[in-house]
């Protein structure tokens, strides 16, 4: 029989992510929280605020692994810590299971090597990617994949206010996850930095274009930016899914969304929300792994693949050409004397595509 005893749990990083887990770990009957490290002393105040003085405060990851280590770690803090940091919290002794957060890693090598560790220590995580554990994120998926509007071929996805690594990583995670974890083929995006805009410790886009293409042809075309005109202007991002025999229009996270399919004229569909929040529903499932011994890699898997596609979608952008997955794998050749749109001189080789 599996240990009814709440999970103690610890924090690294109490920004807006980690809030979301302390917030959820406090609020689930499977955690207690022990533990929280942040550098940044008003973080820890509003943490010490929040709990009561309840729970233990670290300047620092490593001091509080080694003073209270617990058998839950939370890596919440940005991208380019998480593998060092769960590196780190693998070591604990007792350690059963992690949360760490979207971008799994600032580099596609980064979070798969995260992933990889994980899965070597036979321990489970989860990545908390909001649209799957919200009941409308998670009624579109069901649909989708059961075929309601037929064999899927398109995902538009208008997001503003938001860039592609650091929004667009959600989004493109909920692509893969429609599209059942189908390999991606290539990625293409311009992106536009006229605003040297920066968000979350990245530089970004002021407006971006990517196209993902999957294996047998669905193709995701993102457009995001500082100022994206929607055709709806109450959310940051809208999804039009489309099939053979249908449409589906999601506004992301919202309690509905609407579908056009056969004998469906625009039918608006409400979905009961969940009675938790998405970090809770996600933490609650790795509580369930821990006790039952399973493991479901699955969210993880497709956000690292949406790792991937936000990679490729920069690494695109800056060198002008399409980038092919795996993206440390061989990529085409970028000649830099071609100049798309010019007149062909007639001469400097090439290939005449008049040739089929
Ligand atoms: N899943 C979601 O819905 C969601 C929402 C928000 C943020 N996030 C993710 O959470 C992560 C953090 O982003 P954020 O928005 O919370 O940033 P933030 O700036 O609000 O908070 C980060 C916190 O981590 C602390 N920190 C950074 N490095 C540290 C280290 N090595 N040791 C201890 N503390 C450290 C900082 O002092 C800061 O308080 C990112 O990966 C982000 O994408 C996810």
């Amino acid at each position: 029989m599996s240990d009814p005893r709440p999970l103690t749990a610890a924090v690294i990083g109490a920004g807006a992510g980690g809030t979301l887990s302390i917030d959820a770990l406090l609020a689930s009957d499977d955690f207690t929280l022990t533990a929280v490290a942040d550098m940044s002393e008003a973080a820890l105040e509003r943490v010490r605020e929040k709990t009561g003085g309840t729970v233990a405060t670290y300047t620092d990851a490593l001091e509080m692994f080694a003073q209270s280590p617990t058998e839950v770690v939370c890596v919440s803090t940005y991208a380019p810590t998480h593998l060092p940091l769960t590196r780190a919290a693998l070591e604990i002794p007792g350690i059963r299971g992690l949360l760490v957060e979207k971008p799994l890693g600032d580099t596609t090598a980064a979070g798969r090597e995260i992933l990889d560790l994980i899965k070597a220590h036979d321990l489970p995580v989860v990545v908390p990617h909001g649209l799957m554990a919200q009941a409308g994120g998670a009624e579109v998926v069901r649909r989708v994949r059961a075929g309601e509007i037929g064999t899927l071929r398109v995902v538009e996805i208008e997001c503003t206010s938001w860039d592609i690594i650091n929004a667009g990583i959600h989004w493109f995670q909920f692509f893969v996850a429609l599209t059942g974890g189908e390999p991606v083929d290539f990625v293409l995006a311009a992106a536009d930095v006229s605003t040297r805009t920066f968000r979350d410790g990245m530089q970004v886009e002021t407006d971006a274009i990517t196209l993902a293409r999957t294996r047998s042809g669905v193709r995701a075309l993102m457009h995001t930016g500082d100022f994206v005109p929607l055709t709806r202007n109450d959310i940051v991002c809208l999804f039009r899914i489309v099939g053979d025999n249908g449409f589906i229009e999601f506004g992301a996270y919202e309690g509905y969304f609407t579908i056009v399919n056969a004998g469906n004229d625009r039918v608006r569909v409400d979905v009961e929300p969940f009675e938790v929040s998405g970090h809770q529903r996600h933490l609650e499932f790795l509580a369930s792994q821990i006790r039952d011994g399973s493991r479901d890699y699955a969210i993880p898997d497709s956000s690292l693949q949406a790792l991937e596609i936000v990679e490729a979608a920069y690494e695109s952008a800056r060198a002008h050409g399409t980038v092919l997955l795996p993206i440390d794998g061989e990529q085409p050749e970028r000649p830099t004397d071609w100049n798309a749109g010019a007149p062909y001189s007639g001469t400097g080789g090439g290939r005449n595509g008049r040739e089929l």
